[in-house]
């Protein structure tokens, strides 16, 4: 299950911290928002230093569709009725603005990453939602225009168009600016505690400290778990299935993305909710669409790739909380990696140089609306489902019973287990309950993995650590 990306590229290894040093800035992260914040510090005079657990962009990076769009569904005419115009205007702005940086850097510092300039398309069925969205963005200042002639195929849709976004190549692009930077892999902060940054074979001290770890991974204070969740979606590279000039995704929740990548469609889709995965599998769900859309294609690649998804659809970018000044914070960029992580970056520069930022307020983690009531409430609803299912569900399999490849929780001699049976018969058990903060896990068939579906931490069949906001592994018994 590797991307293309990651097939594609491989980067130079970065030593792990084994010593104690400091820094004007310490970046604990080295995925996309890390690594573009440290460089605009970098450009600032800032001396940063990155703390990532594994590899430069290893994580969610990786993964992306990289679409780098200011377009972000069909959310302008319905942000204009919500959140009122002025913020509307602001949020599309700002994600245009990191659309023309990342032009520039490309260009300024000659970048070799596959960038493409290309148009962006949100298509429906609705064509009167699609006029709407039309006239929203176009008084928020975007040249957008409706299209009813479309290059790909889903049938008596038209489309609102953004024009002049862009794609490429994220592990090219983020691995030539990381070499302008001191960063250090394999260097999982274990501890954060005012200004130290803690971890296995050193320590950073440093003045200021940005989490750019995709789900922060601190609990208390922030309590970021209860203004987010995690989903899974589902990537597909279709091989003889022709090119595509434009950026597409469906505003539906069941539409897909598309975009074309060398000799590969870009096919996305089957998002969910992490821990609740769909009977009969998303990859074969989206197999089969992809078979009736490009019936003449092969898959090449599949992957998927998880995003944080907050309360009130708009990132939070500033500071961590109240009490910790010198914290500071880039999530919840929810399907909109690459243009949220540079309005992170210019942000968190402009904050931690006491520059002032026409964006601060509205990204600000400390904002809150009526707006989130609702969906904090579905999100306390989904914590305390994961919490009482731990000690109420019934496992309903036993080890004989299981699959080769499979999971379940079991009933063994010792209690409830969760159980993972390897193709060659090898079994590993679990204790299924997350260590974020105490939910069940479900068995995720497609991944072979351990899924939290309270705020989408994950385990490997073994019990390794793949995901945050958890810290470690969950214990073998
Ligand atoms: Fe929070 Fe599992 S991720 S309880």
């Amino acid at each position: 299950m590797e991307s293309i990306w990651s097939r594609t590229w491989k980067a130079e290894t970065r030593p792990s911290l084994e010593k104690h040093i400091q820094a004007d800035v310490a970046v604990i992260g080295g995925g996309m928002a890390g690594i573009l914040t440290a460089w605009q510090l970098k450009q600032a005079g800032v001396k940063t230093v990155v703390l990532e657990a594994e590899r430069i962009g290893g994580g969610q990076t990786k993964n992306t569709t990289a679409k780098i769009t200011a377009q972000h569904g069909l959310f302008c005419y319905q942000w204009i009725e919500k959140k009122g115009e002025e913020t509307a205007r602001k949020y599309v702005k700002a994600n245009q603005e990191a659309v023309e940086e990342y032009k520039r850097i490309i260009r300024e510092q000659k970048i070799d990453c596959d960038f493409r300039i290309s148009d962006a398309y949100v298509y429906s069925a609705d064509v009167e939602q699609l006029k709407k969205e039309v006239e929203a963005a176009q008084k928020l200042g975007v040249s957008a225009t409706l299209e009813r002639e479309l290059e790909i195929p889903v049938s008596g849709c038209g489309a609102v168009r953004f024009p002049v976004q862009a794609q490429f190549h994220p592990l090219k692009f983020i691995t030539a600016l990381a070499r302008q930077l001191c960063v250090y892999e394999h260097t999982p902060v274990t501890k954060v505690k005012e200004h130290l940054a803690e971890t296995a074979g050193g320590s950073v001290r440093a003045d200021k400290i940005v989490l750019a770890t995709h789900f922060p991974f601190i609990n208390f204070p922030g309590m970021y778990f209860t203004r987010m969740h995690q989903e899974r979606s589902y990537v597909l590279a279709l091989e003889g299935a022709g090119k595509l000039k434009g950026m597409y995704i469906g505003a539906g929740k069941e539409d897909f993305s598309f975009r074309s990548y060398d000799r590969y469609i870009l096919l996305g889709g089957e998002a969910h909710r992490s821990g609740e995965n769909q009977e009969g599998g998303e990859y074969a769900a989206l197999i089969e669409s992809a078979k009736k859309m490009f019936p003449q294609s092969t898959v090449a690649a599949c992957w998927s790739n998880q995003d944080c998804m907050t309360t009130d659809q708009i990132p939070f970018i500033g500071q961590y909380a109240e009490k910790y000044p010198y914290w500071f914070v880039a999530t919840g960029f929810q399907k909109w990696g690459m243009s949220s992580s540079m309005v992170a970056a210019r942000l968190l520069r402009d904050l931690l140089c006491g520059r002032k930022n026409e964006y601060a307020e509205i990204f600000a983690p400390s904002r809150f609306s009526a707006e989130e009531i609702p969906n904090l409430l579905k999100e306390g609803g989904k914590a305390v489902k994961g919490l009482t299912k731990r000690f109420f569900s019934l496992p309903h399999k036993t080890i004989a019973a299981l699959e080769p490849g499979q999971g379940a929780i079991v009933e063994t001699p010792q209690g409830k287990a969760g159980v993972y049976k390897t193709k060659t018969g090898e079994i590993h058990q679990v204790n299924p309950v997350c260590p974020h903060l105490g939910c069940a896990l479900s068995w995720n068939p497609e991944e072979h993995s351990w899924d939290c579906p309270c705020h989408g931490s994950r385990f490997d069949g073994e019990g390794k650590w793949l995901n945050g906001p958890a810290q470690e592994g969950i214990t073998r018994e």
